[in-house]
C-alpha cells in the first residue's frame, strides 16, 4: 500500500523493476532527486497544477496525478503558470477539445516567461491521433502527452520529461491493465469518487469514449473494498462509485460479481455513510439493483438514467437498445419501488437525422418521467464514430430543438425541487460558501454572529444552503428546507450544533 512505502529505501542502483507499482515507486524516487535538484537550482519550491476537464472519472485520476506530484516534491498549487503544468483532458464533444487548444496557448505565453515550465497533455482527448498531429504541428512546446492507459506511469514519465529533452509522447492504444496502490491527494477530505470500472464496450453510435477508453475491465472487488476501508479510515463519509457503465460491473471478472452484489458489500462496510454511483445504462438495470438501493441505508436516492432521446428511431441508429416505452417503463418501476428516488438524465439534441418530431418524443420522455434534473447537450460529431457518417442536422434546427428540450426540462426539475419544501432532511455539508449573494443569504437566514453560509448535499442530490460553522464542513446534519430558490434550496439546521462525524443513519 503506497501509504507504507519509503522512497528512502528504495535501492536506486539497481535499475527498475519490471513489475507494477514497483515500477513507479522506484522512478517516484528517482524523480523525488531530480525535483530537489531543480530546487536547488532555482532556490525556490517546485510548483505544479493539475487541470481537470469532463468527467468525474478524469477528476478522480487527476487526484492520482496530484498525488505522484506531492510525493516527489512538488509544491501543489493552482496557478497556471507553475514549474510543472498538467491539463487533464475530455473528448467527449468538441468544444472540451477547443478549450484545451485555446488555453494552451496562454500557456505558451506562461513559458516564455519561464523557461523551466514543463507542459503535459494527458486523458481522452490525447488518444486520438488527429489531436497528436495537431499538436506536433502547432503546439510544439508541450513537453509531455500521454494517454488513458498508461496514466499510471505517470511518474516515470516525469522523470523522463525532466531527462529527456524532447517532446515526449506515450499514447497505448489498449491496456488491460490495472494497476493499484498508487498515490492519490483528494480534493475532498470527507468524500471521494473510486474507479470500480474502466472503459466502455457499447459503443454508442455517438460516443467517443469507447474509443479512448478501451475495453471494459472492472477491478477485483477486493481492491474496491480495501480501497474504500482505508478511505472511511481516513474520514471519508461518502463514496461515489465510478464507471461508464456500473451496471456492466464484473463482467469480466472470474467470480461472476454483479453490481448489485458490489453494492451489498460497500454497504457493510462500517463508518461509511454514502454511497453513490455514476453512471448507469437503461438497457441493463437489473432488478436486484433496485431491490438493493430499496433495502440499503446507505445508497442515495438518486440514480442518473441516461436518456439521449425519447425517439425509437433515433434510439436505434445510436445503438441505446432500448425503446421509448421500455425506458419509460423502467422508470416508472423504479419509482414505484423507491419513490422518494431523484432520477435525472442526460439528453443529446441534433443527432443525425432527428427530426422536430424526434424532439417531440424526447419532450414527452421528460414530462412523463419528471426529471429531478437533466444535462442537455447538442450532438457534437465526433471523427471516426458511426454518427459522424451520417448525416448531419442543420445548426439552427438543433438550436430549435436544444432549447425547446431545455426549456421543458427545467420547468419539470423547478416542480420536481419543489416537491420537498418544508421537509426535513439530512445533508452532507460539503463547503462554506463565500459566493456575492451569501451575506444577503445570511441576513434573510436571521443567521446568527459568527455563522457562515454552509453548502450542503441532500441524499437525492439536491443543493442546500443554510447558515453554520466552518468546522460544520464534512459533517451530517439535519435541515428544514424553507425556500425553494429554482433547483436549490435555502435552509436552517434542526439542531445547529449536533453536526459530527459519527451521526448515524442516512435518508
Ligand atoms: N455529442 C453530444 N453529447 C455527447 N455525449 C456523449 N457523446 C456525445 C456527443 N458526441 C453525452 C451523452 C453522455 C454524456 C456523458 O455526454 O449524453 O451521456
Ligand atoms: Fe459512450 Fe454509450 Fe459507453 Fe456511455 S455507454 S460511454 S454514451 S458508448
Amino acid at each position: 500500500m503506497y501509504e507504507r512505502v519509503d522512497l528512502d529505501a528504495i535501492d536506486l542502483g539497481m535499475g527498475p523493476p519490471s513489475l507494477e507499482p514497483q515500477r513507479q515507486y522506484y522512478f517516484m524516487a528517482k524523480l523525488r532527486k531530480t525535483v530537489d535538484q531543480e530546487k536547488k537550482r532555482l532556490g525556490r519550491p517546485l510548483t505544479a497544477c493539475v487541470v481537470t476537464f469532463g468527467c468525474q472519472m478524469n477528476a478522480r485520476e487527476s487526484e492520482k496525478l496530484s498525488g505522484i506530484l506531492q510525493m516527489t516534491g512538488f509544491e501543489l498549487s493552482e496557478q497556471e503558470n507553475s514549474d510543472f503544468v498538467i491539463y487533464n483532458t475530455c473528448t467527449v464533444r468538441d468544444n472540451a477539445n477547443q478549450k484545451v487548444y485555446g488555453r494552451l496557448g496562454v500557456l505558451n505565453g506562461y513559458k516564455k516567461k519561464n523557461p523551466n515550465m514543463k507542459i503535459a497533455l494527458c486523458g481522452c482527448m490525447t488518444q486520438e491521433e488527429t489531436v497528436i498531429a495537431k499538436l506536433k504541428e502547432s503546439y510544439p512546446f508541450v513537453d509531455l502527452i500521454f494517454g488513458t492507459h498508461n496514466l499510471y506511469a505517470f511518474a516515470e514519465l516525469v522523470y523522463r520529461t525532466y531527462h529527456e529533452k524532447h517532446m515526449l509522447i506515450e499514447v497505448w492504444k489498449e491496456s488491460d491493465r490495472i494497476v493499484e496502490d498508487l498515490p492519490v491527494l483528494r480534493k475532498y477530505p470527507f468524500k471521494s469518487g473510486i474507479n470500480i470500472m474502466f472503459g466502455c464496450n457499447n459503443f454508442c453510435s455517438y460516443c467517443i469514449v469507447p474509443y479512448v477508453r478501451g475495453r471494459e475491465r472492472s477491478r477485483e472487488p477486493k481492491e474496491i473494498l480495501r480501497e474504500i476501508e482505508r478511505l472511511v479510515q481516513d474520514g471519508v463519509v461518502e463514496i461515489m462509485l465510478l464507471g461508464q457503465n456500473v451496471n456492466s460491473y464484473g463482467k469480466n471478472l472470474e467470480d461472476g460479481i454483479t453490481f448489485a452484489q458490489l453494492l451489498r458489500e460497500v454497504e457493510k462496510i462500517e463508518g461509511l455513510q454514502r454511497i453513490r454511483f455514476m453512471t448507469s445504462h437503461p438497457k441493463d438495470l437489473s432488478d436486484e439493483l433496485i431491490q438493493v438501493m430499496k433495502e440499503s441505508k446507505k445508497i442515495c436516492k438518486h440514480l442518473h438514467l441516461p436518456l439521449q432521446s425519447g425517439s425509437d428511431r433515433i434510439l436505434k441508429a445510436m445503438n441505446r437498445r432500448y425503446t421509448k416505452e421500455s425506458y419509460i417503463a423502467l422508470a416508472e418501476k423504479i419509482r414505484r419501488e423507491i419513490p422518494e428516488i431523484a432520477i435525472t438524465t442526460d439528453i443529446i439534441v441534433g443527432f443525425p437525422g432527428e427530426t422536430a418530431e424526434d424532439v417531440e418524443d424526447t419532450i414527452d420522455v421528460i414530462r412523463r418521467v419528471q426529471y429531478d434534473n437533466a444535462f442537455t447537450f447538442v450532438y457534437s460529431k465526433r471523427t471516426g464514430t458511426p454518427a459522424a457518417a451520417m448525416e448531419q442536422v442543420p445548426e439552427e434546427q438543433v438550436r430549435e430543438g436544444f432549447d425547446k428540450v431545455l426549456k421543458c426540462v427545467q420547468e419539470t426539475a423547478r416542480m420536481r425541487v419543489q416537491r420537498y419544501q418544508g421537509q426535513i432532511q439530512e445533508a452532507l455539508v460539503e463547503e462554506v460558501n463565500d459566493g456575492s449573494n451569501s451575506e444577503e443569504a445570511l441576513r434573510e437566514l436571521n443567521a446568527t454572529e459568527g455563522q457562515v453560509l454552509l453548502t450542503g448535499r441532500l441524499s437525492n442530490n439536491t443543493i442546500v444552503h443554510f447558515p453554520g460553522l466552518p468546522g460544520q464542513v464534512g459533517t451530517i446534519v439535519r435541515v428544514r428546507l424553507e425556500e425553494c430558490r429554482g433547483f436549490y434550496y435555502l435552509g436552517r439546521m434542526e439542531d445547529p450544533l449536533e453536526g459530527t462525524k459519527e451521526k448515524g443513519v442516512l435518508n
